[in-house]
């Protein structure tokens, strides 16, 4: 029972395995058995870092690899090189996301479509370049990161935000479907807020972190790690009958 839930032989590539969410399932893949590859647009003095502190803790193999999801080559040179080292790609995390918040009244363009690159067009290409390497070994988990933010509109500035995560969720189900014949498994994670060096602002006042605790039932906020125990059973065989879903890991957010 235990082994469902063990990584072992797999390999996990994590996009934004460097970022606050990404950084934790990126450990969270190799203490289960994966060899992982942790890849961002950071410079690959901090990511081959990080990817020898990955090794150092859990002995497993750890590649680093620069990539802007943006990009098409970006992403096929990244395969490639994945590839290369390890012979398959098993599991793929798509961690990373942008957000920028603006009033809808005057949201500028530019910035609307820098969102709308990284979220949503960088999620379609690293699943189009790793759901073609993963089809050949006829098996495969995706993991998404959307958000509940996905299905649940919010103010403050986040129409482009949340207009990325509902297309998230519904490439999520489309892949799915599209995919399945190939054994790719495709499926989400939908958090609600999680405490990371781009919210630790809301942590750090009282007065906000009261405001958010007050819509999850749980009565905390997130944190990284509480996503790994759900990412370790979409990318494992645990999860062999689950694809096109979302996990909302959210304290209870959206059971109202
Ligand atoms: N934190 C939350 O409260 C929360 C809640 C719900 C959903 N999410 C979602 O979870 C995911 C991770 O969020 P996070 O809080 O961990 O964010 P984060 O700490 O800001 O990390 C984001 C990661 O995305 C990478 N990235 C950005 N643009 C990229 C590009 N063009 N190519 C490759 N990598 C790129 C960043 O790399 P660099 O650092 O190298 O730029 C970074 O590693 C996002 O999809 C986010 O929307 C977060």
């Amino acid at each position: 029972m235990s082994d469902l839930f063990r990584l072992d032989g797999k390999v996990a590539l994590v996009i934004g395995g460097a970022g606050g969410i990404g950084s934790a399932l990126a450990l969270g893949m190799a203490e289960n058995g994966a060899k992982v590859v942790v890849a961002t647009m950071h410079s690959m003095e901090s990511l081959n870092k990080f990817a020898e502190e990955i090794t150092a803790k859990t002995g497993m193999e750890s590649m680093a690899h620069q990539v802007d999801v943006t990009s098409e080559a970006s992403m096929a040179g990244l395969v490639k090189d994945v590839l290369a080292r390890f012979g398959a790609i098993d599991i793929l995390v798509n961690a990373f996301g942008l957000n920028m918040k603006r009033p809808a009244l005057e949201y500028p363009m530019d910035d609307w479509e820098k969102i709308f690159a990284v979220n949503v067009k960088g999620v379609m290409i690293a699943c189009k370049h790793v759901a073609n390497a993963m089809r050949e070994n006829k098996k495969g988990s995706i993991i998404n990161l959307s958000s509940v933010r996905g299905i649940r509109g919010y103010g403050g500035g986040n129409s482009a935000y949340c207009g990325t995560k509902g297309a998230v969720e519904m490439i999520t189900k489309t892949l799915a479907i599209e995919l399945a014949p190939f054994n790719i498994r495709v499926n989400a994670l939908g958090p609600a807020l999680i405490i990371t060096q781009g919210t630790i602002h809301i942590q750090q006042s009282p007065e906000l972190a009261d405001k958010y605790k007050a819509l999850i039932p749980l009565g905390r906020l997130g944190l990284p790690e509480d996503l790994v125990g759900p990412a370790v059973y979409l990318a494992s065989d645990a999860s062999g009958f689950h694809t096109g879903q979302t996990l909302f890991i959210d304290g209870g957010a959206t059971a109202s």
